[in-house]
């Protein structure tokens, strides 16, 4: 067959988006993978022409990238200005060829390190295979992804969905149904009790629960009978949980976008005392925390708690896909009868496909014990930087954030462009914090490279 522009030849599979780099450790998935796209390529010659290269995308330079998305998008974003065309393990490359080191990992979504080849070759190997059925009949990986998935946390049941905010709406449909049905709770009276600082999305039930004027202001009327407790306040919640129409607590074990908020040593401890008392569920929202991120399987592991909901997203695929997950027991689960709830990605046999090998990924490379390890590293070299300009550093495992204190000279947004001049991609949340969440894949020596411009940036001021 003669290659049109638009046919994915074995050549192409070669060029990028489709090779994959080499490193001595990867050289066996590499294999792999390899045999697989084999398999894969004869398969899509037959059926198809795909168009590998859109003819919107040319050579444009990062300053021409920057006009054409602001011409052609929405201004719902303010990005750092540059312009990313490659990346992998902890590295991005921008379109002029400069490589950084990915200090945010799309909000901790790339856990496993840009394009693992393992969690590629899955994709790759599956969707020339089957790529969604919806849910009106069976597939054959579903059912071996909820087995793997319940199996490695230990829950009855999971409920697949897409993003991390559908897996925030389908926990708090969860407690809803949950208390009309098990508790006892009165028709339309079930409450959802939410911390301030939280946040988990940008839906409509999401933004009602929001304590941040730009993620709520102008959007109303909101979503009823959500209320708010201060993050971190016992006394505060157990006041709230004493209302017996209450179904459900739900809370980021560390609150990833007010700032990286680290509660109290023995806060989630008592969290789940507490809803147990009052026989309440607690959901934890694990989007950005869990998967190995705080240096644990999950951020709850660190002081040996289980809630009743679980939700992942973001690293559930490694960044390939977007995939979440509610975890749960079948006395939560089982209040959800068909029809009730569902979406038609929801579990589609790519999504379950990639999920498997994220999740391998991170019991493969031990990933959670070397978030641990280099998250105790950095934290300990970033609290030498000076008081004056860093006041503050904290985090768990591989979720860190640094606070600039703002001068006319400079702010977080400038330490994040001074930043990426020296080679590193941050960004600021809430004006005065900046995040520091590289992929967990990162040794040592990067590490220590990355301490080195980190240093030499703020020094720089
Ligand atoms: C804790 C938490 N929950 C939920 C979400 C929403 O995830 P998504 O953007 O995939 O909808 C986020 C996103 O940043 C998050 O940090």
């Amino acid at each position: 067959m003669e290659a049109s522009p638009f046919t994915i030849t074995k050549e192409r599979f070669s060029e990028p988006p489709f090779c994959l780099h080499k490193t001595a450790s990867m050289k066996g998935m590499i294999l792999k993978l390899s045999r697989s796209l084999t398999r894969a390529v004869p398969l899509l010659h037959r059926s198809i022409h795909i168009r590998a290269r859109p003819t919107t995308v040319s050579k444009l330079t990062s300053e021409e990238i920057y006009a054409r998305e602001e011409k052609h998008g929405a201004h719902n974003y303010h990005p750092l200005p540059v312009a990313l065309e490659r990346g992998e393990g902890v590295y991005v490359w921008d379109v002029e060829g400069n490589r950084y080191y990915d200090f945010l990992s799309a909000y901790s979504a790339v856990n496993q390190g840009h394009c693992h080849p393992k969690i590629v070759a899955a994709l790759i190997e599956q969707s020339s295979r089957l790529t969604l059925t919806s849910r009106a009949f069976y597939n054959d990986v579903l059912g071996s992804y909820e087995e793997y998935i319940t199996n490695m946390f230990g829950y009855d049941k999971v409920l697949p969905m897409n993003t991390g905010v559908e897996g925030g709406e389908t926990a708090c449909k969860l407690a809803r149904k949950w208390a009309y049905k098990v508790k006892g709770v009165p028709d339309n009276k079930a409450k959802i009790i939410f911390a301030e600082g939280n946040f988990w999305g940008r839906t409509m039930a999401a933004i009602s629960s929001s304590t941040d004027p730009s993620s709520y202001k102008g959007f109303g009327p909101y979503m009823p009978g959500f209320e708010l407790v201060p993050f971190n306040d016992i006394p505060a919640l157990e006041n709230a949980l004493q209302d017996p129409n209450v179904a459900a607590f739900m809370v980021e074990p560390i609150q990833g976008e007010a700032g990286v908020v680290v509660p109290d040593q023995g806060y989630l401890t008592k969290v789940r005392e507490l809803c147990t008392k009052y026989n309440v569920l607690w959901i934890a929202d694990e989007v950005q925390t869990g998967l190995a991120r705080c240096g644990r399987r999950l951020a709850v592991d660190h002081e040996g708690v289980r809630p009743d909901l679980v939700i992942l997203g973001k690293a559930l695929s490694g960044g390939v896909y977007p995939v979440s997950a509610v975890l749960s027991d079948n006395e939560v689960m089982l209040t959800i009868k068909p029809g009730e709830h569902g979406s038609t990605y929801g579990g589609n046999p790519v999504a379950c496909r990639v999920a498997i090998a994220a999740l391998e990924v991170i019991e493969e490379e031990k990933l959670a014990e070397n978030a641990q390890r280099m998250g105790e590293l950095l934290r300990a070299e970033l609290r030498k930087l000076p008081k004056d300009i860093v006041t503050t550093v904290r985090g768990k495992g591989l979720l860190n954030a640094i606070v600039i204190k703002e001068t006319k000279d400079y702010d977080a947004w400038k330490v994040c462009m001074r930043l990426r001049d020296n080679g590193l991609l941050a960004k600021p949340t809430h004006g005065d914090t900046i995040r520091l969440a590289p992929p967990l894949i990162l040794k040592e020596p990067e590490l220590q490279e990355c301490i080195d411009i980190i240093q030499r940036t703020i020094m720089s001021f």
